[in-house]
């Protein structure tokens, strides 16, 4: 049921149930962080592999040495500095942390959401909250309580309302390795901000074998109609005539023969807001009733890397 009944949401939570809610980034499937049992609640409603580690989501810095240990200087700054946001630290693990959060890694995720919701709700509880996105694995991400209601239906007892989420992406993903910043998932947050502050950022190495972080595997977010991603749009039309098809755009619409839909997420070239309406866009065409879904590849710059990031993820493999 969506509500905005925080209280509600409270009760659950301490009751050791999963329920749904908002941050500033996408919605989260949500459940005590030291309770293995509502841990394993959030891997089987959400069919996720338990090779796939979860986000644990805390009050605020002080609380970081709760969960983590060994803590880099680096981390406390960069925590100051974009806390409460949508950076998630990798960090080495408390002892106790269990297995099931950090997939039997020794390092475990952690961020401070910046949504007045979620950060009332960890106000008002004795624990952290392991979260992932609200969605079957590999699926679209939620970012507004009907998303998440739409997948999970009666399976979910509460979805806390907190209206659409203002950045729409996932938090970025930096880690630690002598002195280094290394990034494991583009994000809301740009490299460019990053390395501004706190110097150049390397990425990860990963494959479908052995993913560093199960949020680059080569298809994830993705919609259950056939994407492609391409630089010109009208070329690729070429090779679908008879299909009927839905076109994501950056900045304008086109005028072309069996384009049904078209979604056109910043008519002011703004890449904030093209990121804050990528994925409702992509639900939106995903129950559009289209054979093909084309996506226009996006400036390769700020949030521009992380819209294409995600598309890579999303299209035909
Ligand atoms: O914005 C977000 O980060 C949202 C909201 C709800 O906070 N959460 C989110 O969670 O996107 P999820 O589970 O969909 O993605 C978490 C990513 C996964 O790709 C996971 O592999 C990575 O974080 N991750 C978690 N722990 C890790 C670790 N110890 N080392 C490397 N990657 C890790
Ligand atoms: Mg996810």
């Amino acid at each position: 049921m969506i509500t905005t009944n925080i209280d509600q949401a409270i009760d659950a939570l301490i009751n050791g149930e999963v329920i749904a809610i908002p941050t500033e980034t996408v919605y989260g499937l949500a459940g005590n962080a030291f309770d293995e049992a509502a841990i394993k609640k959030i891997f089987t409603l959400k069919k996720r592999p338990f090779y796939n580690p979860l986000i644990v989501h805390i009050k605020s810095a002080d609380y970081l040495h709760t969960i983590a240990d060994d803590i880099p200087e680096i981390a406390f700054e960069m925590a100051k500095y974009f806390w409460p946001g949508p950076l998630t630290l990798i960090l080495k693990k408390q002892k106790f942390i269990s297995d099931f959060i950090t997939a039997g890694k020794d390092t475990v995720a952690i961020r401070v959401p910046n949504h007045p919701v979620a950060l009332e709700l960890l106000n008002n509880l004795e624990f952290p909250l392991a979260a992932p996105s609200a969605n079957p694995f590999g699926s679209i991400s939620p970012t507004s309580a009907n998303h998440v209601f739409n997948y999970f239906k009666k399976e979910l007892k509460v979805v806390l309302d907190g209206g659409v989420c203002e950045k729409g992406l996932e938090s970025t993903i930096v880690g630690f390795e002598e002195n280094q910043l290394i990034l494991y998932r583009h994000g809301s947050v740009s490299i460019e901000a990053i390395e501004a502050k706190f110097g150049k950022v390397i990425l990860a190495t990963s494959n479908d074998k052995t993913p560093t972080a199960p949020g680059m595997l080569s298809r994830h977010y993705a919609p259950s109609t056939d994407t492609y991603l391409t630089d010109n749009v009208i070329e690729l039309l070429k090779n679908f005539e008879g299909k009927k098809i839905g076109l994501l755009l950056f900045n304008k619409a086109m005028n072309a023969a069996n384009v049904i839909v078209q979604e056109v997420l910043s008519e002011n070239s703004d890449l904030n807001e093209a990121a804050k309406g990528l994925y409702a866009a992509l639900h939106r065409l995903d129950n559009s009733n289209v054979d093909i879904i084309i996506a226009e590849r996006f400036p390769d710059k700020g949030l521009g890397k992380t819209i294409n990031d995600r598309l890579e993820r999303a299209i035909k493999k």
